[in-house]
């Protein structure tokens, strides 16, 4: 049976008739399979991506955000006086406002496959915690549900996930009864595809005779896989205004932070973004600069080290202030990038892609071949109308685990989990010795002033918290 007179034209118009090279061969299902994947494909949109890419290696006189880029100039930086002490106060009051009244969710990314990490399984099932190994799901979920405890509100969880976490991720939430809290509160989401072009002719590759190669569209992806999921209109109709949005790598994230939430609304931001002071200028963060007048991330990937060692005349340096990819994002600015599909702009990733060649042998690459499509959520700061930079405190805010070994790893990673529970400790005056695994769930407290209430209400013991009973 040849294939649909229509399927055959689109192809051919489009220089991709050799995806029904094994046409013939294929059971009814395959075909089927196959024509699903190719009618998702939206080759105009690959075709100008791909072409703008290339006219843009021809062109010299382009000059890099890089080279031309500054400090971000509007920021909230921590608090260095009692003034700005009490100005954060007023905020946090503003946000356990908004939190009370219902007016927060929270979406989690996690659908990124953690391969720098080499765990096989969505990354917020690692275990981090340093006495029990609690996961990293397991710690957002009980911050979560120690919010709403708090608040008395019911703050919707969303996760997004990919066609490679998805079913593992709702799998594990159900085997643990979703950490106690109400399944109907927490939605999973999975983010689109995208498919690979041979980097040479653009031409699309596939992982098997009936199936295209395709990875997840990246975390920008999250703009229309809120839309098309209808968890967009479903938080608009729950009176939802704004969004926190943290990336599943990071135990120590104070989820819903409420400062974080008021200065957003105090500033009338569309979106507000957490940064932290680097650690060095080649530290594999991306960051917040002001290029001709507009805030914009610069990745990490984009700087040679001379550019991201440039200083301003006092010879401090222009791009200290890290991404955390911690945002406050405002529901009404995702619904207008969400507007006529999505308005985050595509981008090229030249990467290594095991696909069939004609012969139908899968090939290996020693070198990269092939480029991925993926959208960046932070492509969205440009095209906010009011953004908003606070910085946070690195210490207690920013302990990601991305790494097998070396820097943000899971022993950096606990050692400071380990840190921040051992200074509530101390600061109620429990001294620890060194070298004792500390962990605190976070419905126990998730701060001194919490534990220091349980403890004195005798629901916890200092043993307990330090796994000697
Ligand atoms: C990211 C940021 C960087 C920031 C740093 C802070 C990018 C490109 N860079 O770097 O600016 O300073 O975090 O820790 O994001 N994800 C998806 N779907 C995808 C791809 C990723 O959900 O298709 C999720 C991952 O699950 C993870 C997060 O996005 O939660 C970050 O992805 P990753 O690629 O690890 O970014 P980094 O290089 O660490």
């Amino acid at each position: 049976m040849t294939a649909p007179t229509e399927l055959i034209e689109r192809l051919d118009s489009h220089n991709q008739s050799h995806l029904l090279r094994w046409w013939d061969e294929l059971s009814a299902q395959e075909r089927q399979h196959l024509q699903t994947e190719i009618s998702a494909v939206d080759f105009p949109l690959l075709e100008s991506v791909l072409l703008k890419s290339k006219n843009n290696d021809s062109a010299t006189e382009s000059v890099p955000r890089a080279d031309i880029a500054v400090a971000p100039q509007s920021l909230v930086c921590q608090p260095a006086s009692a003034e700005d002490t009490s100005a954060w106060e007023a905020a946090r009051i503003i946000g356990g406002d908004l939190l009370a009244g219902g007016k927060i969710a929270v979406i989690t990314v996690a659908g990124g496959q953690g391969s720098r990490l080499g765990f096989d399984h969505p990354k917020g099932m690692f275990p981090i915690g340093p006495v029990t190994d609690r996961t990293l799901f397991q710690i957002f979920a009980e911050q979560i549900q120690a919010k709403r405890i708090e608040c008395g509100a019911a703050i919707p969880w969303l996760i997004m996930t990919s066609s490679a976490t998805h079913q593992e991720t709702v799998d594990f939430f159900k085997a643990n009864q979703f950490f106690g809290l109400a399944s109907d509160t927490v939605h999973f989401f999975p983010q689109g595809s995208m498919p690979a072009a041979d980097a040479e002719t653009g031409k699309l590759l596939m992982s098997t005779n009936h199936s295209l190669c395709l990875s997840p569209d990246g975390h920008g992806g999250l703009v229309t896989a809120l839309q098309s999921s209808g968890l967009l209109q479903k938080l608009e109709s729950q009176g939802i205004e704004h969004v926190f949005y943290h990336q599943v790598d990071n135990p120590t994230v104070i989820i819903c932070d409420p400062a974080l939430i008021g200065l957003h609304q105090q500033h009338d931001s569309q979106l507000t973004t957490n940064v932290v002071r680097k650690v060095s200028p080649m530290e594999k963060m991306g960051v917040l600069a002001d290029v001709n007048g507009k805030l914009e991330i610069i990745e990490y990937s984009e700087m040679t080290e001379a550019q991201a060692s440039r200083t301003d005349d006092s010879g401090n340096g222009l791009f200290w202030a890290g991404n955390t990819a911690i945002h406050i994002f405002s529901l009404a600015f995702f619904k207008e990038l969400s507007e006529d599909g999505c308005l985050l702009e595509l981008h090229l990733a030249n990467k290594k892609v095991p696909h069939l060649n004609d012969s139908g042998q899968m090939v290996q690459p020693d070198a990269p071949n092939a480029f991925k499509f993926e959208r960046f959520i932070f492509d969205a700061l440009p095209l906010a109308k009011r953004s908003l930079v606070v910085e946070g405190d690195r210490q207690r805010e920013f302990n990601p685990v991305k790494n097998a070994e070396g820097s943000d790893s899971p022993a950096t990673s606990k050692a400071a989990l380990i840190r921040i529970y051992t200074e509530w400790l101390s600061s109620l005056g429990h001294e620890i010795a060194e070298g004792t695994p500390v962990e605190i769930s976070p419905l126990i407290a998730t701060d001194a002033s919490q534990l220091s209430a349980r403890l004195k209400a005798g629901e916890v013991t200092v043993e307990s918290l330090t796994g000697q009973m």
